[in-house]
């Protein structure tokens, strides 16, 4: 995709569609005058006959009738000046990109100082402008033999502003980067278990350490057998398929001694073994690697933005299987950390791989861990699907990432692990602990089991059951994977190097 900035001069638009904002008083709307002004008196007069609407999120389509390329305008209604928020901005500019798919529009103007007011300054509605409309682009791979869905591509992105072309271009390229990275993690999300296996997994994290020169390491079964890895091999006796560990390492500097964890559940498909799931339960299982998701998608921000943080990515893959093999309740086993563990539900498998994975980033160097995983059907319980659910061992930590989910959007409740709760993990008569207290609040018991492994260092757990598919179409995205929580997890790391450098 071409990008290119333009000054506010109509006659120069090259694109064939122009995108512009449209407040609720359109006069409101900055540079409005010069706007009318090329556009032509009518325009007002649709405007208060409502047929070009100023309702938020409302597209009206008009044609220009001027002689040259453009062709036609998209006002896109704002609403209230005073009260659009950047969220909202960002989802406006999502159902743009949706438009321009179902439009098939391959170049576009888009009239960047039209989106701003007193609290989105040009720089935000670029970056937004990118973030949102490249999420908005987003397609479900298919495997139709007879699919209607051309390869659509967009070409040119016009950007039309008066300030200065170098910082509009690099404002819009991190939002790129950012759409970019979320729609991979879609991607993964949305591939059938049986093509997204554990060693496709991690040749596709090899790829990506190879792009962005991380440090790359991979176990396979014999040296998880070697290390003692048993909580990710009990969940992978009953495949044929191998479990991967993928290990990546960005180094910000010399020295390896102060580093963020990132640890994802990629589990690639979850029969729920022996406490196997009901026929409905089952489907869509396929996306129980959304945590894995989550981390290689906020790694290629992290290879592009390069942060000065040390970061360590560490990802279980394995599929949760039957077979004469396959792991069973009342099975003790012994993990990598040489906790035991009494297997009550073989279903409460991803609590499981990411036990050893957090004890592998500890023993790694990790100082500081966030686990990211389609953990628990308790937190859609608790908090519904648009809600990602989290725990915390650290106030200052998950602040910080409060802030960072107040950046882009993506919302974060943090639920209680008392020691009561922490009681129930560990009780059992033959065990260190057991992998399923019950169901009452399970999503506590989910990450809290995680935390067992964790210890004392500043930990998040976010569980995104609920969060990494979406079960119809929404303003940024089509149906299926989100690519949940890779914005979040690279703003955090965002925001860890920045307050290194201000101590
Ligand atoms: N992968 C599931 C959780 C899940 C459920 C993800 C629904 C996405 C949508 C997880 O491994 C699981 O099966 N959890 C059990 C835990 C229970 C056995 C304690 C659950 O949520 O029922
Ligand atoms: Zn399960
Ligand atoms: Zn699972």
């Amino acid at each position: 995709m071409n990008v290119e900035v333009t000054g506010v001069q109509f006659n120069e638009i090259q694109a064939e569609v122009l995108i512009v904002g449209t407040y609720k008083h359109p006069e409101n709307t900055t540079n409005w005058s010069e706007f009318v002004s090329f556009y032509g008196s009518s325009l007002e007069k649709w405007l208060k006959a409502g047929d070009v609407s100023t309702d938020r999120k409302k597209l009206t389509k008009l044609p220009t009738l001027k002689e040259g390329k453009l062709q036609r305008v998209f006002f896109v209604g704002l609403g209230n000046r005073k009260t659009l928020t950047q969220d909202e901005l960002r989802d406006i500019f999502g159902t743009v990109g949706k438009e321009l798919v179902a439009s098939k529009t391959t170049n576009v103007s888009i009239w960047l100082d039209s989106f701003t007011n007193e609290e989105i300054e040009i720089e935000d509605a670029t970056y937004l402008a990118a973030e949102g409309i490249g999420l908005g682009l987003y397609q479900v791979q298919n495997y139709k033999t007879s699919s209607n869905t051309t390869d659509y591509y967009l070409d040119l992105v016009e950007l039309v502003t008066n300030s200065d072309e170098q910082e509009i271009l690099s404002y819009f390229e991190i939002g790129q980067v950012y759409s970019e990275a979320v729609n991979e993690a879609r991607t993964l999300v949305n591939m059938p278990p049986n093509v997204l296996t554990a060693t496709k997994m991690a040749e596709y994290a090899k790829e990506l350490a190879e792009t962005y020169d991380f440090e790359y390491e991979e176990l396979g079964k014999a040296e998880m057998e070697e290390l003692g890895m048993g909580a990710i091999l009990a969940v992978n006796q009953g495949s044929t398929e191998e479990p991967k560990l993928m290990v990546l390492k960005y180094r910000a500097n010399d020295e390896w001694n102060d580093v963020v964890g990132l640890v994802g559940k990629g589990i690639t498909y979850d029969t729920g073994g022996y406490s196997i799931k009901t026929k409905e339960g089952m489907v869509g299982m396929k996306g129980d690697m959304g945590g894995a998701a989550a981390v290689l998608g906020a790694m290629r921000i992290i290879g592009e933005t390069r942060p000065n943080k040390n970061v360590i990515a560490v990802i279980a893959s394995t599929d949760n299987m039957i077979s004469g093999n396959a792991f069973k309740p009342d099975d003790v086993i012994t993990s990598y950390s040489g906790k035991t563990i009494e297997i009550l539900n073989t279903d409460a498998e991803g609590r499981l791989v990411l036990a050893d994975s957090v004890s592998y980033a500890k023993q790694q160097g990790a100082n500081y861990i966030v686990d990211i995983a389609t953990l628990t059907g308790g937190v859609i319980v608790a908090l519904g699907k648009d809600k990602t659910g989290a725990l915390s061992n650290d106030d200052a930590f998950f602040e910080l990432f409060k802030e960072a989910t107040a950046e882009t959007g993506e919302f974060v409740w943090r639920m209680p692990l008392t020691e009561s709760d922490k009681k129930r993990i560990r009780k059992s008569d033959v065990a260190d602990l057991n992998n399923s207290p019950g169901r009452d609040g399970h999503m506590i018991f989910g990450g809290g089991f995680v935390g067992e492994f964790v210890e004392n260092t500043p930990w998040i757990h976010l569980d995104i059951a609920g969060t990494s598919d979406a079960s119809a179409a929404y303003d940024l995205g089509p149906k299926g994977g989100t690519g949940a929580m890779v914005r979040s997890l690279a703003t955090l790391v965002e925001r860890m190097s920045l307050e290194d450098s201000e101590e």
